[in-house]
């Protein structure tokens, strides 16, 4: 069986994130008895510099025909965020209908993390971000410019379809694990998008009585993950909060470097994309000390979203056993190893 991944390294540690999970990836398939064919695409910042763009206009038709993106990650000093984000990521994540952004929490061993001390299975959660819509819009502007009275309007859309499905998803995961959907909200300050948001959650609910149905205002929910972990598994949120969710969730499982996503299109019609929470650190770029668990995580995502969940499994294995066995851990935690070193030891230990 061939599987045809198109890479996007990106920019700044993307690049060298992504080395090292496709080495991994290549020696899962190796030892499993699968193949994946590479196509590589140079999208990134430097890109836009030489012209004008992050990826060319066909983009999206050039990616459609794959079974599977693996993305480093965009963005870099010298082009604005939203430039190049709306210029790549955010476009491909709509136009490929990845309205779930999956980012499964899980304790890892190793980690110099606030929850260290916590057995594993005392936190192991997924957040289950809506992915297209919400308070990432474009619709807006800035009005009276140059005037003492300027000011920018920013507007959310929450639209039924886009709601309703993403905690429809939420619900049809958590049936899958522990039955416990927690949804984060904040009808207390938003008086438009949340409580409409929190209208739909209620209407979903009432069609899974077997799934215990939660929500907690979100300023309230970080502090229950940092506290209380075990006492939440799917975590459904919008575009704004899964995003702000994620990187919490990241900091108490080990970092920034550890935490993967999947960007998930339900229906198969289109690719979906794999990439890490994190972004292009620039602040660490060209260092050749990032982490490479998280986009290898990442990877093991993508195989599981091939149907190479034996492989998936076997990749998170090795994982647990190079942390645990602390000998090639790059500096965030605590170690002296290369990006290089860390992914040669888990591509070695599945071997
Ligand atoms: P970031 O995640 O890139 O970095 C935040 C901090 O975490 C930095 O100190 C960084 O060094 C550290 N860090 C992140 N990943 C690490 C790893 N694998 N190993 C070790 N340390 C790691 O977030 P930021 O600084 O807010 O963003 C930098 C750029 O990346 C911006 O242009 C941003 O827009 C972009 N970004 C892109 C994506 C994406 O393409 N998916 C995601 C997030 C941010
Ligand atoms: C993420 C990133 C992106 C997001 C940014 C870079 C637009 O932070 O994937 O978490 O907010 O979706
Ligand atoms: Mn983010």
């Amino acid at each position: 069986m061939t599987h045809r991944i198109a890479s996007i390294p990106g920019d700044g540690i993307g690049v060298d994130v992504t080395i090292e999970a496709r080495r991994v990836l290549d020696a899962a398939a190796a030892k499993y008895g699968f193949s994946l064919e590479w196509t590589e695409f140079d999208w990134s910042c430097e890109r836009y510099a030489k012209t004008g763009a992050m990826m060319p206009d066909d983009g999206v038709e050039q990616l459609s025909g794959f079974d599977g993106i693996l993305l480093g990650a965009v963005g870099f000093p010298g082009v604005a965020d939203h430039v190049s984000l709306w210029g790549l990521l955010i476009p491909l994540r709509r136009a490929f209908q990845q309205y779930v952004n999956l980012r499964p929490v899980r304790l890892l061993p190793g980690t110099t993390s606030v929850l260290a001390g916590r057995k594993a299975d005392e936190l192991e959660m997924v957040i289950v971000r809506e992915n297209s819509e919400g308070e990432y819009s474009a619709i807006g502007g800035r009005h009276n410019a140059g005037r003492p009275d300027e000011f920018v309007l920013q507007e959310s859309v929450f639209t039924r379809v886009g709601v309703e499905r993403i905690i429809r998803y939420a619900f049809e995961l958590a049936r899958t694990r522990s039955q416990h959907v927690t949804s984060a909200t904040k009808s207390n300050g938003l008086i438009h998008s949340m409580p409409y948001w929190d209208e739909i959650f209620a209407e979903v609910a009432a069609k899974y009585p077997d799934v215990r149905a939660e929500q907690c205002h979100v300023d309230a929910l970080v502090a229950r993950m940092v506290q209380a972990p075990d006492r939440l598994d799917v975590v459904v949120a919008s575009n704004l909060f899964g995003d702000i969710l994620s990187d919490l969730a990241a900091a108490i499982t080990g970092g920034l470097g550890m935490a993967p996503s999947g960007n998930i299109n339900p229906s198969g019609e289109f690719p979906s994309m794999f990439e890490a929470v994190h972004g292009s650190a620039p602040d660490i770029a060209g260092q050749g000390i990032a982490n490479p668990v998280a986009q290898i995580l990442a990877g093991a995502m993508l195989l599981d979203h091939l149907g190479e969940t034996v492989a998936a499994q076997a990749i998170r294995a090795s994982v647990d056993e190079v942390l645990t066995a602390g000998e090639t851990l790059t500096p965030d935690l605590g170690g002296t190893a290369t990006t290089t070193a860390l992914g040669a030891a888990v591509a070695a230990s599945l071997r």
